[in-house]
């Protein structure tokens, strides 16, 4: 299956200095959609999951400012592991994307750019009803 509709990584520039390096994310160059509210996570014990979930219609940027994780993309026919550890790389998934955060590393933060205002109406929270809505959107 083509990863062009799916999830994919994007580079942000990396800025390289002995004093220490820098990123920057410019939302009309970088990013595929228009940012409406960041977030980001933190704290997370040992062994936690975060996600577990898709958006109807919201999209995402999650970037590991620090430290690592894993994000499971499920797309109910096949899935893919993305591990996140650089500070410079961030992994757009858009809408109808079940996602699971997974595997954190100690003092590890992930910011998300998100698409939308906080909906709790777009979250497909159930497995079941998200394969039956990919199913209708390919359909
Ligand atoms: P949720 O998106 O369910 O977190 P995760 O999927 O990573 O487990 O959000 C957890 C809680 O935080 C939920 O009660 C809603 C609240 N929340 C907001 O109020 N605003 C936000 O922008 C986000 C992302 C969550």
């Amino acid at each position: 299956m083509s990863d062009n509709k799916g999830a994919r990584i994007i580079q942000f520039p990396k800025i390289h200095d002995p004093r220490g390096n820098l990123t920057f994310i410019e939302g009309k160059n970088h990013i595929p959609f228009d940012v409406k509210r960041s977030f980001w996570i933190y704290d997370v014990p040992g062994g936690e999951v975060r996600g577990g979930h898709a958006y109807r219609e919201g999209q995402e940027v999650i970037i590991a400012l620090s430290g690592s994780f894993d994000v499971l993309v499920d797309y109910g026919d096949w899935t893919q592991i993305y591990n996140l550890n650089r500070s410079y790389l961030g992994l757009y998934i858009p809408n109808l994307t079940w996602r699971q955060m997974i595997h954190f590393s100690t003092n590890s933060v992930a910011l998300v750019l998100a698409s939308s205002d906080y909906l709790a109406d777009d979250y497909v929270h159930r497995y079941a009803e998200y394969l039956e809505l990919k199913k209708n959107d390919s359909a």
